[in-house]
């Protein structure tokens, strides 16, 4: 019985269907990446997951309990949490008092608190060194390192992430991508939502292509790295790649030795 068991879940907005029986698993300490253009239903099935939308139809269990009905708040405390699209960070609060915020199920439990917020700033340097600096002041890469800190202030035992790299240069993109790999080998299972497909199948155990709704192809990440309909449909033709490569030329030029802070 794998950790995560998705079973042919169908989701509607209105009569508008999100997902036409969609079915995914994740084992523990395995990093499983979904791929999927706009609109193929990536947020939608991490959203199910986490209880912020309900299946019509179809179940999800964790950790061998059905949570198909169980209230969000209460799948977080099972040790599922989700790191949403676009961060959700308070601006107005301190990267502290952030990671206080995703470590409220243990309130009253200061020792544990302290350790959670120690491990995030092992984890994100970067993060410590902010410590005291209110969240709407970070670079976008620093609040996608608070989004998953604040996420793993709740201890999980797999941990959704959203399109992690939208929005980061590709330096950073690869950097954050490697760090949620690092949870897998801990431990932490992970299910990463990516429309950057290369990036994201380069340190996936496995993955899935999302389209309207429904899983079409699945297989080991290298598998799909090399299948000629993926590259066709997601890692992009010949002009793309110039385009990556470029950016990756423009970055060694002024890079960063260690993006993610510290050593
Ligand atoms: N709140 C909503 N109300 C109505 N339709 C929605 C809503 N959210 C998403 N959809 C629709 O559901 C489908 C899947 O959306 P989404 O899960 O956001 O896709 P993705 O994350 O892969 O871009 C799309 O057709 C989208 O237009
Ligand atoms: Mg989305």
């Amino acid at each position: 019985m794998a950790l995560l068991e998705v079973d042919d879940i169908h989701v509607f907005y209105g009569n508008i269907e999100a997902l036409r029986g969609l079915s995914i698993q994740v084992d523990g300490g395995e990093m499983v990446a979904v791929l999927g253009s706009n609109g193929a239903g990536k947020t939608t099935t991490l959203r199910t997951l986490s209880g912020l939308e309900r299946a019509r139809a179809g179940s999800v269990r964790f950790d061998d309990q059905d949570i198909t009905r169980t209230a969000a708040h209460e799948i977080v405390g099972r040790g599922l949490c989700q790191v949403p699209e676009g961060r959700r960070i308070f601006t107005t609060l301190t990267v502290a008092e952030n990671l206080a915020l995703g470590g409220y199920l243990m309130r009253n439990r200061q020792q544990e608190l302290r350790q959670r917020r120690d491990v995030v700033y092992e984890t994100f340097p970067r993060l410590a060194e902010r410590r005291g600096q209110l969240a709407g002041t970070l670079s976008g890469g620093e609040q996608q390192m608070l989004a998953i800190g604040r996420a793993l202030m709740t201890q999980p035992r797999l941990i959704t992430l959203d399109e992690p790299s939208l929005g980061l240069s590709p330096l950073l993109a690869r950097a954050i991508l490697k760090i949620v790999r690092r949870f897998a080998d801990e431990g932490v299972a992970v299910l990463v939502v990516e429309q950057n497909a290369r990036q994201a199948l380069a340190v996936a155990d496995r993955a899935y292509v999302l389209e309207t709704g429904r899983i079409v192809l699945e297989g080991a990440a290298s598998d799909l790295a090399a299948d000629e309909r993926v590259q066709k449909a997601y890692l992009g033709g010949f002009e793309q790649i110039v385009e990556e490569e470029e950016g990756r030329e423009k970055e060694k030029e002024k890079e960063d030795p260690s993006p993610l802070g510290g050593g």
